[in-house]
This record gives structure tokens, sequence and C-alpha cells, in this order.
């Protein structure tokens, strides 16, 4: 069925009968697998009697090579899928089947995309990207600390690459525009973190996706946001080269070293939020983010320090 979408990717009328004769299959077995790329991916494609089929869209699909030529170094093995269920369960499968890391995970879907606090992610076909690093920590918890918020500053000085200049940090990862989410980063685990363990840094960043029904909260896309369509493969190679340098910093110099920076593209910075934790809400003022990536907040005049993966910020209607 993907070879069918590799003839028709270019955006261009094809007749029924080239399609089959270069697939080797009847016009019929075409039309079948034709409605089955509409069903399946969520794809529109325009049938013209006379002309043939065309994709609404054209297409450009992940490509290792593409995404290898275009950042420098390679800096890591490219494993890319047209559909997984999500790139994070596939690579924590890929550690357990001893792959060695650093390797990177890819797919043109997930069809169980997993978002922070058990949240589904939303994972079209061929639109946003999907992406997730593993990493080898040995013997050194200090390795992880902030981690998360450096992935985030690194998703966010990407996207301005791209033009978003508004992209901006919400504590603990979350880059958003204003108060749209554009990208969102989950960490796994396995292994001691005290000993050796692998880390996965799991990002989804909506890059060509105009419309779903399937996020309930406010949200946009680079091209919502550029009005142009983004190249996947550069956005992908750019964003590991500014990983790449982000994670040498930190793993040389420690979170400390990152921290100011953090702060300085915290929208929320200075700003009346409610902290959720479970069934409980916190109100306070955010301070800021400590040595380890813990946040500061301000609750009735004293400054506390929360952290923790199930933690997220919410601002206060009357801020
Ligand atoms: C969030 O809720 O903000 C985190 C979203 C993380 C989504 C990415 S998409 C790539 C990787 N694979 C997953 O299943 N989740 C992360």
């Amino acid at each position: 069925m993907l070879t069918l979408l590799e003839l028709l990717k270019d955006g261009r009328f094809h007749s029924g009968q080239a399609l089959g004769a270069a697939l080797g299959i009847s016009r019929s077995a075409v039309w079948k697998q034709l409605q089955q790329l509409e069903a399946d991916l969520g794809l529109s494609i325009h049938k013209v009697r006379g002309r043939g089929y065309q994709l609404a869209a054209p297409l450009t699909l992940l490509s290792p090579a593409d995404i290898c030529e275009q950042s420098k170094d390679c800096p890591w093995t490219v494993l890319a899928f047209d559909s997984v269920d999500s790139t994070n369960a596939e690579a924590l499968r890929a550690v357990e089947r001893d792959v060695p890391a650093p390797f990177l995970v890819l797919a043109e879907r997930q069809t169980a995309g997993r978002g922070r606090r058990g949240r589904k992610w939303a994972s079209p076909f061929a639109e946003n990207v999907y992406y997730s690093l593993v990493l080898r920590i040995d013997g050194g918890m200090r390795q992880l600390e902030g981690l998360s918020l450096v992935v985030g500053l690194a998703v966010m000085q990407t996207l301005r690459e791209f033009g978003i200049a508004d992209a901006g940090l919400k504590w603990p990862n979350d880059v958003l525009v204003g108060r749209k989410k554009i990208a969102g980063i989950l960490l796994e685990l396995v292994g001691d973190p005290a000993d050796v363990c692998h880390v996965v840094l799991g990002v989804g960043i909506n890059v060509n996706m105009q419309k779903t029904d399937e996020v309930d909260q406010q949200w946009t896309s680079v091209r919502l946001e550029s009005g142009k369509q983004v190249d996947r493969n550069q956005l992908v190679a750019r964003l590991s080269m500014m990983l790449k340098a982000y994670l040498e910093r930190h793993q040389a110099q420690g979170f400390s070293s990152i921290q100011e920076e953090w702060e300085q593209n915290h929208l929320w910075q200075g700003s009346a939020v409610s902290l959720i934790a479970g069934v409980n809400k916190i109100d306070g003022v955010v301070m800021g983010i400590d040595q380890q990536g813990a946040l500061r907040l301000k609750v009735d005049g004293v400054e506390k320090v929360y952290s923790g993966g199930e933690l997220s910020l919410r601002l206060r209607d009357d801020s």
C-alpha cells in the first residue's frame, strides 16, 4: 500500500492503468488500495475521470538518508517506521533487543501516541514529527537533572529557526506559541538511574497539521503559524543537531549552566498559576526553576519547590 503512496506522493495525476502497471496489479486492485489508503491513513485522494488519481496535497515522506545528509556527521542511527503504536514504546522495545544507544526512532504515524499524564498524543500520518531519541546514561543521576527541560529548550530553538519567533516554554517541558501548544515532550526511563539506564526522549511536534478533532486543548502547528509547508526531514535534522549541542552542554556543565537561558524563555515567569498534582491544586506565583529544573513557586508568601512528571501548570483566571 505504501508503494502506491510512493507513486502518488508527487501530488500529480496518475492513471489507474499506469499505477497498476507499476505495481503489477489490476486497476480494480489499485482502486481497492486507494480506498484503503484513504480509510487507514486519513489521506484525501482526488479521482478525476480521464485523468486518474491525485493526492490532495503532495507528500514528503520521512527519509533517514535525507535526514543524515542534512545533519552534520549524522549524530545517531535513525530507525524510521510507517506506523507504530508509539515511537517511545518502539524505542523501549529496541532497548530490550539490545540495539546500541544512541539511536533515534521516527514514525509517519502513531496509533497510540503517548502524552504526559496518560493523555493521548494526536499523530496523523505524514503530518507531524514523532521523535524518540534513546540515550544510555552511565552512573549519574546528575545527567538526568533537568533533562526534559533541556529537550524543551532545544525544541523551542529549532522552532525559532523555522520562523516561529514566538515559541516559548511552559514548565516543565511544553513548547507553546502564546497559549497554544505546538510541541510536547515525554521522557521514559528503563534500568537503574543510579547505575546504568536508558532514557527515551520523546518529542512530538505539530508540523504540517492544520486540523484535527483529537486534541482537547488549544494547539497550533508550524504550518498554521508560518503559513508554509515544512520539510519534516529538514526539521528532524535541525532538531537533532540542536539537541546534540544542548545535550553535550548539559553533560559537560550540568543543568545549572542552562537554568538561566531556560528561565529567560519561560512564558509563565512571574505569572499567577495553579499547580495541578492529581486531584490537588496549589495556587502560587512562578518565581523560576532551581538548579535541578524543579519549579519555584511562591505560595502564600513562602517559596516552595516542586518536581515530578505528573505535575502540570495552569494560568489562574485572575492573572
Ligand atoms: C505531552 O503530553 O506534552 C507529551 C507528548 C509527547 C509526544 C511524543 S510523540 C513521540 C513520542 N512518542 C510518544 O508516544 N510520545 C512522544
